[in-house]
């Protein structure tokens, strides 16, 4: 499914006033405004109800709007070259000529960028002609939305618009890899496998922070970042009377569950990122103690189901 044309227009015009607008990217839907607009950049946290100033990505068309924005090592261009358009986000050093406001990039000398692969993502963009900053379209503290209807239980009457582009076919956000030295450091696994990073790097992704920085490099990555309400039961074998059950792949037993869902029955871990936050959302309900979910492989889109699923397990 793809948005009519009027709703791409509106969504741009509103963008260019400095508004804020939902719309989908091939990941999760963003929340987006005019990252050159602080007054707008502002508005994001406001709308999300986040605590503080974490920095946002800033969403590009192309790899060539991109480089406007911020330094590319050899690395981190060849990253671009392979992924881009996809669900990869890369962390450079600010170029002289970023336009990104310093409150999108929290005050770092550092700027996150993305170039989304979505007909509707991409038509926005191209139209906008600036970087647009765009967390995941949730009210801060809950799972990231993957359809229009789940952008607007969250946030509806505090943006200007939602397109509706259907769902998203990813379902978990981007891959962020920090590439401010001459190493790669994975800060977010994501819609991007590691493994197919490094085959294109030819060597393996450090974890984590870089450095001795004294700000962690992904803020945002707090542990419970991704909490449903209903507390997270990981690599459970089975579920109780009154917990609901998350399956995958026939692993485990949810048959005494009170609800259950399965990620992906075929054990198809692409599959199964798509399902995620969709039925995370629809487990979590008032009559059920917590989410039992079974054994997920660590391998390809495996280590960001589990890595998000680790979030919403965390105590908080
Ligand atoms: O798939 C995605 O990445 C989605 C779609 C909408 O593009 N966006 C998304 O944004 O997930 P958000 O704001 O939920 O997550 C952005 C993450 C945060 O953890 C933030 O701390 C980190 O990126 N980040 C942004 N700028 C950074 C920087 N300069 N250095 C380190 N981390 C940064
Ligand atoms: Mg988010």
């Amino acid at each position: 499914m793809t948005a009519d044309r009027h709703s791409i227009e509106q969504a741009v015009r509103l963008i260019v006033e400095g508004r804020l607008v939902a719309f989908p990217t091939e990941t999760v839907y963003g929340l987006g405004a005019d990252a050159t607009n602080g007054r707008a950049v502002a508005g994001i946290y406001e709308a999300k109800g986040r605590p503080r100033f974490n920095p946002l990505i800033a969403h590009l068309a192309s790899f060539d709007l991109a480089r406007g924005q911020g330094r590319f090592s050899p690395a981190a261009e060849r990253l671009a070259k392979a992924f881009w358009p996809g669900p990869l986000t890369l962390v450079v050093p600010k170029s002289p000529g970023c336009t990104v406001s310093e409150i999108a990039t929290a005050g770092l000398d550092s700027v996150a960028l993305r170039v989304p692969d979505h007909v509707v993502a991409q038509a926005i963009l191209a139209a906008v002609g600036r970087p647009v900053a765009a967390p995941s379209a949730n009210r801060s503290g809950h799972v990231s939305a993957t359809t229009a209807a789940h952008v607007a239980a969250d946030l509806d009457g505090r943006i200007a618009a939602i397109v509706d582009g259907g769902a998203t076919p990813v379902g978990v956000e981007s891959t962020i890899l920090a590439c401010l030295e001459d190493r790669v450091a994975m800060l977010r696994p994501g819609g991007l496998s590691r493994e197919a990073v490094e085959a294109v790097l030819g060597f393996p992704l450090a974890e984590g922070p870089e450095g001795a920085a004294d700000e962690p490099l992904a803020p945002g990555m707090l542990a419970s970042h991704y909490a449903p309400k209903a507390s997270v039961r990981l690599d459970a074998q089975s579920a109780g009377p009154t917990e609901a059950w998350l399956g995958f792949g026939g692993r485990g037993d949810g048959s005494k569950a009170r609800v259950a869902a399965d990620l992906s029955p075929a054990g198809d871990l692409t599959e199964a990122a798509a399902n995620l936050f969709g039925m995370l959302r629809a487990l979590d309900r008032p009559d059920i103690s917590a989410i039992a979910v079974a054994p997920i492989p660590p391998r390809g889109l495996g280590e960001a189901i589990r890595d998000r699923l680790a979030r919403a397990a965390a105590e908080r």
